[in-house]
């Protein structure tokens, strides 16, 4: 196989730039140019102020200070990157289609196919190309056809290779991953590139960890471990839901049902929905697929852990606004926390989202504090629904810097995300700061129920 020198990844979001981050860092005889159309991104990624890179993922500073001007470089010099590279990542945006048949469903291809276009043009000598993005089975199939019809003599391979990082551990996820998984077609050509990408990842993972199958089976296995991950915070959530119903403990539960090692403790945590940018995308591309080869029933079952979630989102707004005898017209509702989860500034299909907008339709006041999150990004969250006009949106919502300031004179607490600094607050500060009876709806289960209660505070949480 050939041994790589050059890599080149298109794409510098969430995952090209921690990924290629990694890669450098563990290769520093390969490399490494992170390239992106966002001229401002790359500028990020390259502030001399590490405090200043697009994305804020616990130990990613450290990492890019290591790697940065030795081996690991950002640029927008997209063509002379794709020139000078033996493999290519393609990490680029895979959102899902907002027009034209398979609106609201599809993945939108258009920016992979930009890539495989530009690919096409630019390149000179042999190059593997590495789908690193999220892709609906079949896509190496569009990308090989783009890339093959040339004509300049250029051999291109195909390989899946996607990736399984969770935003907020990335770093650790990317340095001890579970497994890392490539797919390649399966020919003498096919197998010398899946080994050339097996030998970059062996610099620091085991090689039992490294998984080759074939592309169609790699492609897959991304979105089905996506909706299996999913598909236990909805089964969870049904669960909190009976839960409150019946007098159980959501929580004890979760423990009681996890010990059994068949099913195992992690992703049992009720919570007031699932965000980020993959969960939601991903399980509707599988119901989209499954639909389009005629798979009707396998649709409806993948596609019932959606609308479990957008239940959650609904019942926890609807409950803070019966709560507060059914009205929150006028009444200021604090949030803690807007990012999808914590230890992230991503804010894509995050709950807090989607239960801002339930509230503001009910003309509440929201006030937020998000240790990570700005207010142009909630605006900018909030504008995407396109439910009411961008005015009336900064009318409704405003965002603090000082938690306690957001807090102050609140009817009401609604936290969004499991930031750790919350549970250290003074509370007792916080309730006397309140309208009363002041109340708190715990989406997150990480405040002290009992402690709160004992201040004065009424609490409800999830599931419990
Ligand atoms: P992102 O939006 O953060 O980053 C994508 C970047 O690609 C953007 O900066 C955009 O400007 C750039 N881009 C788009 N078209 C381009 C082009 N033609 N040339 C150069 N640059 C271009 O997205 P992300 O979160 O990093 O996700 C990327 C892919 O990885 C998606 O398919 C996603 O499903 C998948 N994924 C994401 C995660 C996650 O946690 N975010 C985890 C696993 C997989
Ligand atoms: C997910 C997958 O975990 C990762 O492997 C894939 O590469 C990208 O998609 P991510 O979306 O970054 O990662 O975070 P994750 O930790 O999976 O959380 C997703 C959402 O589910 C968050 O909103 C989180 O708060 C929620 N969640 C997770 C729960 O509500 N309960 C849980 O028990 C676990």
């Amino acid at each position: 196989p050939k041994k790589i020198t050059s890599i080149c990844c298109i794409g510098a979001g969430y995952v090209g730039g921690p990924t290629m981050a990694v890669m450098a860092q563990k290769n520093p005889d390969i490399k490494v140019t992170v390239v992106d159309l966002n001229k401002q991104r790359i500028a990020d990624w390259n502030d001399s102020d590490l405090s200043k890179l697009p994305i804020f993922e616990p130990g990613l500073d450290q990492v890019v200070a290591e790697a940065r001007g030795r081996n690991l470089f950002f640029s927008t010099n997209v063509d002379d990157a794709i020139r000078e590279a033996d493999m290519i990542f393609i990490s680029v945006n895979t959102p899902t289609k907002t027009y034209g048949s398979g609106k609201g469903m599809a993945a939108d291809l258009k920016y992979i196919e930009l890539c495989a276009r530009q690919i096409a043009q630019i390149a000179t000598t042999d190059k593997i190309v590495v789908e690193k993005s999220t892709l609906p089975v079949k896509t190496a199939q569009a990308i090989k056809s783009i890339l093959d019809h040339t004509g300049n003599g250029v051999k291109f391979q195909i390989l899946s290779n996607p990736e399984f990082l969770a935003e907020g551990t990335a770093m650790t996820d990317l340095a001890n991953p579970d497994r890392v998984l490539i797919g390649g077609e399966q020919t003498e050509e096919g197998l010398k590139a899946i080994q050339s990408l097996v030998d970059v990842y062996a610099t620091w993972i085991p090689k039992a960890q490294i998984l080759t199958t074939n592309i169609w089976s790699s492609e897959l296995s991304k979105l089905v471990a996506n909706a299996f991950l999913a598909q236990r915070v909805s089964s969870i959530n049904a669960i909190s839901e009976l839960c409150e119903a019946s007098g159980a403990n959501v929580e004890e539960v979760a423990k009681a049902i996890g010990m059994d090692s068949r099913i195992g403790p992690k992703f049992l945590k009720a919570s007031v929905g699932f965000g980020g940018s993959c969960f939601q995308k991903d399980i509707l591309n599988l119901v989209y697929i499954s639909k389009s080869l005629g798979l009707t029933e396998v649709a409806d079952y993948w596609e019932q852990v959606i609308i479990m979630n957008n239940h959650q989102r609904d019942r926890f707004a609807n409950n803070i606004v019966s709560t507060l005898y059914n009205t929150v017209s006028g009444k200021k509702i604090a949030f803690l926390g807007w990012a999808f989860k914590k230890d992230t500034n991503d804010t894509r299909e995050s709950a807090a989202i989607y239960v801002a907008d339930k509230l503001i339709d009910e003309q509440a006041q929201i006030s937020v504090y998000d240790p990570k999150v700005t207010a142009v990004q909630m605006q900018a969250d909030l504008n995407y629904l396109n439910t009411r006009s961008e005015a009336e949106n900064e009318n409704f919502v405003k965002t603090e810097t000082d938690a306690y300031k957001a807090l102050e004179g609140a009817h009401a607490i609604a936290v969004l995300t499991e930031w750790d600094e919350f549970k250290t607050y003074n509370w007792q500060r916080i309730y006397e700061s309140m309208s009363k009876p002041a109340f708190v709806f715990d989406g997150r289960n990480v405040l002290d129920k009992t402690a709160l209660e004992a201040i004065g505070f009424r609490v409800k949480a999830i599931g419990k």
